[in-house]
């Protein structure tokens, strides 16, 4: 794998799309097992989580739902704090098993401002499956229940992430290069 560039910056091959594949089967048998006797609803959040929920939503080996929403909460390569939610939910998800699922947990606070939102209109149960995960990013109290892959605070591209809009369709995921002069 080589490296990419984009706006001027180049980014190194970080995780590839077999251990991306690998890794997304293994949460479906977990989600699975968990959810056994419901039939659970995705909600992918958008833009950044489809590849993840299409592939997850299918190696999920049961009768199950999927639906969208969009929040947007990034501007370049930094959290705004301000979460702005673009498309709301159409489904009643009241008494359902739910699962979030995120393309990645930064700071926390997109994913915070939804597990409120979906809280208020009373699940049997609200999950949260996120791909990618920095822990040391963390500014809320949230806690994923399934994730891909915990990394470190680096900004990362590909596989649904994205620098201002570009890169989402790498099947791979990259980093940002270190020394980047
Ligand atoms: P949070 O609200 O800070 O947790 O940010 C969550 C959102 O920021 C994600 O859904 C992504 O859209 C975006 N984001 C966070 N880290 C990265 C990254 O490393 N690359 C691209 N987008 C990111
Ligand atoms: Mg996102």
């Amino acid at each position: 794998m080589k490296q990419v560039q984009y706006n001027g910056l180049t980014f190194e091959p970080y995780i590839e799309k077999e251990t991306i594949a690998a890794r997304i089967k293994e949460l479906a048998g977990v989600i699975k097992r968990d959810c056994e006797g419901t039939v659970p609803l995705f909600v992918c959040v958008l833009n950044g989580a489809f590849p993840f929920a299409a592939d997850l939503f299918r190696a999920v080996d049961m009768d199950a739902e999927i639906t969208f929403i969009r929040l947007k909460s990034y501007e370049g390569m930094g959290s705004t704090g301000v979460v702005k939610e673009v498309i709301g939910l159409g489904e009643n998800i009241k008494d359902r098993t739910v699962i979030i699922v995120e393309d990645i947990i930064d700071t926390g606070n997109t994913i915070k401002k939804l597990v409120a939102d979906l809280q208020k209109m009373e699940p049997a149960s609200l999950k949260i499956a996120t791909l990618l995960f920095k822990p040391e990013s963390l500014q809320t109290d949230v806690k994923p229940d399934y994730v891909g892959f915990s990394i470190s605070p680096k900004f990362i591209i590909g596989f649904g992430l994205d620098l201002d809009g570009i890169a989402r369709n790498l099947e791979d995921i990259y980093v940002l290069k270190e020394d980047n002069a």
